[in-house]
């Protein structure tokens, strides 16, 4: 059988594979790089980065559930200036395709984070993240607020001519109107689904088991509520949309795809099996082998509903 085409576009940004490293969850590609090979990757998105270093939230930040993680992480990163210098080299030499994600507390930083990195060469698009529900201004605010995320995609629109994608999140009943505002002001596609609100107690000190109370759930447990919500989007809106939420192996992968999802971003199975974007790759592949399928772009949304 000829080779599998496992290449997939997102808007005008074309990726060799459907398979992104998830934000938050390998730093900027180095903390990862000594366990997998990541030029075999479609994409690598780095942790959310504001205009200037973010400490986050103080420690316990995260914690372990059924079937999946609560953290609190509260955005901590090197921030704008120290990503350019110090972190931008390292990522220039990987053969994959670069997504700064970005996160803010006002439009205004978006947009001036948006200014900054627009001349950078090395990456090839921007996720916008309007969804941490772990920061006390900004993030949960921007992404309940429909005429924000609204704002947010058009004033970075007016700034890059790089692909847009604004991830959204899974803490409201309508995530499709959010995507649809998202389309109707030039974003090139949508992300989904950044982590859903919890909490968890310790029994005998009666305290939260995370200092910030409450933190994002992710892993295998939000699988279901990820799939429904790209479902929603896929049905009303015409938009890519790339899936996220509690993918672990191949098969969660290809169902996000069947349900309407260009690509897929795997997060906490990083930290579980670092290896997992490379045998994710390889269980697509011999999937497309069996079900004699030649381009892997045929499955997204081949639902049949
Ligand atoms: C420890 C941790 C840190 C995260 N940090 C960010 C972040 O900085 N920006 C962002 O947009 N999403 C962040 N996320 C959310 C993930 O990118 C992803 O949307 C979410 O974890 C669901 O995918 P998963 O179930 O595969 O982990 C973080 C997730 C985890 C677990």
């Amino acid at each position: 059988m000829n080779e599998i085409d496992l290449s997939v576009n997102i808007g005008s940004l074309k990726l060799k594979n459907p398979v992104m490293l998830a934000s938050g969850t390998v730093g900027y590609g180095n903390e990862i790089s000594e366990f997998t090979d990541l030029s075999k990757i479609g994409a690598i998105v780095t942790k959310s980065i504001s205009l200037k270093p973010r400490k986050g939230n103080p420690p316990q930040r995260i914690t372990e559930t059924p079937s999946g993680m609560l953290n609190a992480i509260g955005l901590a990163n090197v921030g704008v200036e120290e990503f350019i210098t110090h972190k931008i080299p390292f990522l220039k030499k990987i053969n994959s395709t670069l997504i700064c994600n970005i996160a803010a507390s006002s439009i205004e930083e978006y947009i001036e984070c948006v200014e900054i990195l627009e001349t950078q060469e090395t990456i090839k698009g921007f996720e916008i993240n309007v969804s941490c529900p772990n920061v006390k201004e900004g993030g949960l605010i921007f992404g309940n607020d429909i005429n924000a995320v609204g704002r947010i995609t058009e004033k970075v629109r007016a700034k890059t001519n790089k692909p847009i994608i604004i991830k959204l999140s899974p803490n409201n009943s309508n995530i499709s109107d959010y995507a649809e505002v998202v389309k109707k002001e030039g974003g090139d596609a949508v992300s989904a689904i950044n982590t859903l609100v919890g909490t968890a107690f310790d029994i005998y000190s009666r305290k939260p088991k995370i200092k910030n109370i409450t933190g994002g759930l992710s892993g295998p447990a939000i699988k279901p509520v990820a799939l429904a919500k790209v479902l929603e989007i896929s049905r009303k809106v015409d938009i890519p949309i790339i899936g996220i939420g509690g993918i672990f192996d191949w098969k969660d992968a290809v169902e996000f795809m069947i349900v309407g999802a260009s690509a897929f971003q795997i997060g906490t199975v990083n930290f579980v099996n670092p290896r997992a974007s490379l045998e994710i790759i390889e269980g697509l592949k011999k999937y497309c082998e069996e079900t004699s399928i030649t381009k892997i772009s045929d499955l997204i949304a081949s639902r049949i509903i």
